[in-house]
């Protein structure tokens, strides 16, 4: 098992990026909020896999999160993650303080346009302001070849994608897909605050979409798509926040399934707010 190295601060993490780069090492990010589980693992091993040297960082950041009761109740479980980081191998654990990463008189944000403005966008707004910022500030700070991030977050990803597209960052993006529980929920660190008849209720949403794909053929209606998953949804007592079938690549609402769409989800079960997508083939 390597020595789990512990970076603080956004400088302490540039001078050891920037020796090791000098050596001829690559380096991987993997970016996190903490409490970890097998999707962070997951995407913990891709990074080792398509690098020298691999970080992950935690950081819960105080910015991307609108409502503060989610921000407090985040789960905080950081000795069971530096153990996880240690038996994956990982090289250093990135774990800014708020301060470090927003000093006094920080006024600066990057606005992610217009991927960023329906979905998660429209209803946790700033979300991806916060989360654009914070990205950015930990590639400067870890300056990795490669940053890996999950399919979990599918707007995310597109975002991040674009940002680095667009302020020619020089890094590769890679995405994984998401990992599930046994039962189909989608791994996720809100998950823990489930009650468990939530948690049972909660597979409704990958179940609703499994059936709902399935039921889709060539220029399927997307409304009927997202009655059949808000349906799934609902009868198990969730509530659905929005159910959306668009472009893969521009998030733009689709009519029709007459080209390959995907099929977002955003549903609350028992206070706890839940998102979860998939990719709805196109029928020949
Ligand atoms: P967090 O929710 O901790 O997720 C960190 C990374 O793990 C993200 O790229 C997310 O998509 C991925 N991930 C989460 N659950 C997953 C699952 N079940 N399968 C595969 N990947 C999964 O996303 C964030 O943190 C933050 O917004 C962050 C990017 C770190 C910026 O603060």
């Amino acid at each position: 098992m390597t020595q789990l190295l512990h970076l603080t601060s956004p400088l302490d993490a540039q001078l050891w990026a920037t020796e090791r780069r000098h050596e001829g090492s690559s380096i991987a990010l993997a970016p996190t909020m903490g409490a970890l589980h097998n999707g962070h693992a997951a995407l913990m091993e891709r990074a080792a896999e398509l690098s020298d040297l691999t970080v992950v960082s935690i950081f819960v950041n105080p910015t991307q999160f609108d409502r503060s009761d989610d921000f407090e109740m985040y789960p905080r479980t950081l000795e069971d993650d530096l153990r996880l980081c240690e038996s994956v191998g990982i090289d250093a654990v990135y774990m800014p303080t708020a301060s470090a990463m927003y000093p006094a008189g920080f006024d600066t944000t990057i606005d992610p346009g217009a991927l960023a403005k329906r979905w998660e966008g429209e209803h946790r707004v700033g979300h991806f302001a916060g989360v654009a910022t914070v990205v950015t500030k930990l590639l400067t700070a870890v300056q990795p070849h490669v940053a890996v991030f999950g399919e979990k977050d599918f707007q995310q990803l597109a975002i991040i994608k674009h940002i680095v597209r667009d302020l020619g960052l020089p890094v590769d993006i890679i995405g994984i897909p998401t990992i599930r529980e046994d039962d189909g929920l989608a791994m996720s660190s809100r998950n823990v605050r489930l009650t468990p008849e939530a948690r049972a209720d909660a597979t409704s949403i990958k179940r609703g979409m499994d059936e709902a794909i399935g039921r889709s053929q060539h220029a399927s209606d997307t409304s009927q798509i997202a009655e059949d998953v808000t349906s799934a949804i609902t009868e198990c007592g969730g509530t659905v926040e929005y159910v959306a079938v668009v472009d893969p690549n521009t998030l733009e609402p689709m009519m029709t399934v007459d080209r390959d769409a995907q099929l977002l989800v955003a549903a609350w079960f028992g206070g706890v707010r839940l998102i979860d997508n998939a990719r709805i083939p196109v029928h020949s």
